[in-house]
């Protein structure tokens, strides 16, 4: 997988690379990522990426031809390349998108500021616009480093685990169950014995009870949605009766 991330602060999305999964991921060169600078291509003494808008009104729009030559300038990977801008605008980032998103070889995503970008780079350079979520961010820099961390452990290889992804709550519809590690009693709670009994029949029934409970008690939307086997629905019928 390849990240070519377009932005007038590449510092922002350079030092979250540097660290944690997706930084031992891009070391490894399991992920590729590229920053480019928009400013660089911008003209002019001032270099402005930004301008009034026209019709007038509050704040500044950026401006279409440096980020046109910006995207110009990446090298494309192959056919299976995709432009996305990030905007509060843009189709809602979930898990499915992710694992959508994670086939493709190349995310050139490009991250708007102010009060947004000019229609005809939309228009003209965009495969697809993306929202992290239903508020409004100072600019697209958090936004693309959310895509691309959900994306990039979704790459094979970039988890030290194969499977770990694959167990993730999210990734069968359901929250995740309590964890605990040691010590076994702290500030007098204890950690339920089950997870001490040493068996894993009975381990998995209580995770899975705790993930529906959870699942039930703050996120029902996501039932509608999720893998459920005979033995969930049980389940859930049982926690239903004692709620
Ligand atoms: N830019 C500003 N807010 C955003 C959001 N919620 N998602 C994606 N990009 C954004």
């Amino acid at each position: 997988m390849r990240f070519d991330v377009l932005t007038i602060f590449p510092q922002m999305i350079a030092s979250y690379l540097n660290e944690g999964v997706l930084g031992r991921a891009v070391e490894r060169g399991t992920v590729e990522a590229r920053l480019v600078n928009i400013r660089d291509f911008a003209s002019g003494a001032h270099k402005n990426t930004d301008d009034r808008p026209y019709g007038g009104g509050e704040g500044m729009v950026m401006k279409a031809g440096p980020i046109y030559r910006a995207l110009e300038s990446v090298e494309r990977v192959g056919p299976r390349s995709m432009v996305i801008l990030l905007t509060p605008k843009g189709e809602r980032f979930d898990q499915s998108l992710a694992r959508e998103l994670a086939t493709r070889d190349q995310l050139i995503l490009i991250c708007g500021r102010y009060e947004g970008v000019d229609e005809r780079i939309r228009r003209t350079c965009i495969d697809m616009e993306v929202s992290v979520g239903d508020y409004v961010l100072s600019g697209g820099e958090l936004a693309a480093l959310v895509v691309m961390d959900a994306v990039g452990r979704l790459v094979p290889g970039v988890l030290g685990d194969e499977k770990s992804s694959q167990r993730e709550s999210f990734e069968q519809g359901l929250l995740d169950y309590p964890q605990y590690t040691r010590p076994r009693v702290f500030r007098g709670l204890e950690v339920p014995s089950v997870l001490l009994s040493g068996d894993h029949e009975k381990i998995r029934l209580w995770r899975r009870t705790e993930s529906l409970r959870r699942t039930l008690e703050r996120r029902p939307d996501l039932l509608q949605r999720a893998r459920l086997t005979p033995e969930d629905q049980a389940i859930l019928s049982r926690l239903k009766e004692e709620s």
